[in-house]
This record gives structure tokens, C-alpha cells and sequence, in this order.
């Protein structure tokens, strides 16, 4: 299956649009659609729940996108947050050097152009930073630089002891952040996958010096264990090890959760060893201690921290890859979203304008919409009411018929089965929420 069909559909019902459209768009930055807004809540909603509900050593921090420049000279990335780019000097298309793949064929001389195909166009690799700079206040030279944040975890790190005195956390805990991240991409492609504006979902959890190691085994298998909530088929997933040379610089050891998407298998989240890196160069760059303070041992240490980070973006798209599906027996594209996290719980739809239907189809909104999204539909034939509802992933068609009007009963279609079942409106919710429950 091709991307492009997920990207068809994303505009058509109104999840994803290319950003600043009638200006011809606007390079590797997207706008969410009211469904698309729909189903990134729902999923960060999930995960939130996850980490700091569930758990009850996590709690929730947000920290701002704006922070002190140093922070990203201690972290390392003005120094070291960089992707090694070459040029073609005859039709000037730039591509990351690691995916020219570099590595079997060194000899850029040798190489053709992958755009224009031109032999020994390509310049040599420099290194480019991803960080989006710019300037506070009114003087634009270098006293007023900040940067867009690259990742969300550097909040959590200059934050992690204010957190930890005022809720009073004991290792081992965590402190999880959903938020928006920037990177000046090079090379933007695939949708939503790389973008220039994105958002993470990032937990940081502290342990002790020599926890590390098990506390990373806890958090692989956990998150891996995550992507079932979501309703993603397993067999999708798969981990990958980065090797030495791709780790980061922050990195001991470094893990990522792969999604095997319509383009291949690419990351959806990473999880990270990161010992006491960042905490130590906070603690240098600053000059603040940034020691955990353990009262049973009577003993200050940096603790280690293993962080799990994902993007949301990809998790959306990975979500959305799964889900879709093309019903050829009936003609139809379904997105077979998990209820949990479909953007619309149910249309409701008088099956004719008139002889009193859309006023009991109006009674079973206001009954649904305290608990449901749900939308009212009542324009053209009920088929293409429930397609238009089965692309948009909506797993129930509510539809009032002139029996309606008897027994005060609608009948209730599923969207991956198109089965229908009679039931009274008085149990609607009871019913709903009953499948909800042990939908599969
Ligand atoms: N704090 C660690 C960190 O940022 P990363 O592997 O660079 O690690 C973590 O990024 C996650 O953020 C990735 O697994 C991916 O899901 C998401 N991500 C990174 N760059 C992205 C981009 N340009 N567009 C969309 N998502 C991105």
C-alpha cells in the first residue's frame, strides 16, 4: 500500500492538510483537521494515562518551548545536534549524507546525483545543525540568540529537582512531557513522519546508579506493550539496537521501537540509557548542584535517567497505516480504528428527512453526546453516510427508522462488519459502552 493513499484520505476527511495550502503549502509542517486533532488527544490522552496515572511514581510536567540558550550548549547540541548534508552543484538537491549510504559506496566522486543523476555532481558532507534559532527582544545579535527546543527532555532535566522536592518523589520516578519539538530538518519526507514541527511524548525516569540497566529491559518491554492499547497489530513492531556509530551523544544505550510503515520499517520511539549526561552538564554549565539528595543512605548522587521518547506525529501515522483498509468485497475504505481512540464514536442518521425521524434522531444525539462523540448526518443515501463514516473511522451507524417511530429502537451498524443489530434507545449507552469494552 502506498503512503499516498493514507495522505488522500487524511485530506478527504479532514485529519491531516499541508500546512499554508493556498500558498502552495509550506514544506514538512502539517495542520491537523478537526478529526485529526481528535485522534492525536485520544492518543496522547492514552499515554498520559499511562505513564502518569498507572504509575504512580510519574507525574506530568510542561514546561516552556522557550528556554535558557545555554541549557542547548550543556546539552550538546549547539555543538553536536547535527546532520551531515550534501549537495548536487548541478540541479542543487540536498540529501542527508547517511542516506545516500555513504558507507557501501565512499566515493561521493563516483556517485550519481539520486535526483538528477548527474556523475560527481555531489559536494563533499558538512555539518548542518537542526536547531531553529532566533532572537529575544528587540537587538538581534548574538547576546539575544534562542532556540526553538530540539527535544522535549532538556525542560524535564532543568526542572527535575523542583519537580522532586515539591512532590516529594523518591527514586526510582519519572516525570513525563507532551509538547512540541523543532528540527530544521534537511530532508523532510513521508508525511507526517519527519516534519520541521512535531511533537513528543517523553518520560524521564531517574534511578540509581546500577538500576539503569534493568530499569531500560522494565521500560523496552513496557512500551513495546503499549502499542496493543492503541489497537496496533504487534507484528508491526519490532525493536532495533542502534550500533555505535548511530548512537547519540548522550547515549550509553539506545533502543528503537520500529513500526513497519507503508514506506518501510522507521522509528516510532526511542528508549535511551542516558546516564547522569545531561544531569552533569547541567551541573557544570550552570553551577548548580544537581545531586539527588537520599535520606535512608544519607548520600548526594547524579542519578541515571533512561528515557523513553515518542513521537506522536509517527505514533499517529503509524495508527493510522494500521488502521487502513480496503474493503474490495464491498467497495469501500475503512479506517479500522480502535474505538478508544476513533475521533467519533457513532453517526446518527434518520434514515429520511421527514414523517418525524430526524426529531428522534435529535432525542438520541442529546442521549449519546454527554458520554460520545458523535456526529448528526442526514444528507444523501444512508450508504454513503456510513462510507464517508467507515473512511473517517467511526465504529457505529445509528440509524432511525420508521420502526423507530413504533418501538422507540434504531438500529446500530458496526463498520468493519456492517452487521446491524436492533436495539432500544433507552440501552444505546449500556450497549455501546459493552462493545467498547470487548472490542477486538
Ligand atoms: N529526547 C530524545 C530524542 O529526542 P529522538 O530519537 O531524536 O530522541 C524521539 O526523537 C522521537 O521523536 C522519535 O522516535 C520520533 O518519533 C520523534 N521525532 C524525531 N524527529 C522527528 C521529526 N523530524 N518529525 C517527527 N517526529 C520526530
Amino acid at each position: 500500500m502506498s503512503i499516498d493513499k493514507i495522505v488522500s484520505l487524511c485530506k478527504r476527511r479532514g485529519f491531516i492538510f499541508q500546512s499554508s495550502d493556498i500558498y502552495g503549502g509550506f514544506k514538512a509542517v502539517y495542520d491537523y483537521g478537526p478529526l485529526g486533532i481528535a485522534l492525536k488527544n485520544n492518543i496522547s490522552q492514552i499515554w498520559w494515562k499511562a505513564m502518569t496515572q498507572i504509575h504512580e511514581n510519574i507525574v506530568g510536567l510542561d514546561s516552556a518551548i522557550l528556554m535558557h540558550p545555554k541549557i542547548w550548549e550543556a546539552s550538546g547540541h549547539v555543538g553536536a545536534f547535527n546532520d551531515p548534508l550534501v549537495d548536487c552543484r548541478q540541479c542543487k538537491a540536498r540529501f542527508r549524507a547517511d542516506e545516500l549510504t555513504l558507507d557501501k559506496q565512499p566515493n561521493l566522486d563516483e556517485m550519481n546525483c539520486p535526483k538528477c543523476g548527474t556523475k560527481g555532481s555531489l559536494t563533499e558532507p558538512r555539518q548542518f545543525n537542526l536547531m531553529f534559532k532566533t532572537h529575544i527582544g528587540p537587538v538581534q545579535d548574538d547576546s539575544s540568540i534562542a532556540y526553538l527546543r530540539p527535544e522535549t527532555a532538556q525542560g524535564i532535566y532543568v526542572n527535575y529537582l523542583l519537580v522532586q522536592n515539591a512532590m516529594r518523589l523518591k527514586l526510582p520516578f519519572g516525570i513525563a512531557q507532551v509538547g512540541k519539538a523543532f528540527r530544521n530538518e534537511i530532508v523532510a519526507r513521508n508525511f507526517i513522519f519527519r516534519t520541521r514541527e512535531f511533537e513528543q511524548m517523553e518520560m524521564q525516569y531517574f534511578v540509581k546508579p546500577g538500576n539503569d540497566d534493568r530499569s531500560l529491559e522494565e521500560w523496552k518491554k513496557e512500551r513495546l506493550a503499549f502499542y496493543s492499547e492503541l489497537g496496533i497489530d504487534t507484528s508491526n513492531l519490532r525493536f532495533k539496537e542502534h550500533g555505535d556509530g548511530e548512537l547519540a551523544h548522550y547515549a550509553k544505550e539506545a533502543w528503537d521501537i520500529e513500526y513497519n510503515f507503508p514506506f518501510g520499517w522507521s522509528e516510532i520511539e526511542g528508549i535511551h540509557n542516558r546516564t547522569d549526561f545531561d544531569l552533569k552538564q547541567h551541573q557544570e554549565f550552570s553551577g548548580k548542584k544537581m545531586e539527588y539528595f537520599d535520606p535512608q543512605n544519607n548520600e548526594r548522587f547524579l542519578p541515571y535517567i533512561i528515557e523513553t521518547s515518542a513521537g506522536l506525529n509517527r505514533m499517529m501515522l503509524a495508527v493510522l497505516s494500521d488502521a487502513y483498509w480496503e474493503d474490495t468485497d464491498n467497495d469501500r475504505i475503512v479506517m479500522k480504528l480502535d474505538p478508544k481512540i476513533a475521533p467519533v464514536m457513532a453517526v446518527v442518521c434518520p434514515l429520511v428527512k421527514k414523517d418525524g425521524l430526524p426529531e428522534i434522531g435529535r432525542k438520541v444525539m442529546d442521549i449519546l453526546k454527554p458520554e460520545f462523540k458523535v456526529v448528526y448526518d442526514q444528507q444523501g443515501s444512508i450508504g454513503k453516510r456510513y462510507y464517508r463514516q467507515d473512511e473517517a473511522g467511526t465504529p457505529f451507524g445509528i440509524t432511525i427508522d420508521h420502526q423507530s417511530k413504533e418501538d422507540q429502537s434504531v438500529t446500530l451498524r458496526h463498520r468493519d462488519t456492517q452487521q446491524q443489530d436492533r436495539i432500544e434507545i433507552d440501552n444505546l449507552i449500556g450497549v455501546i459502552k459493552n462493545k467498547l469494552e470487548n472490542f477486538s
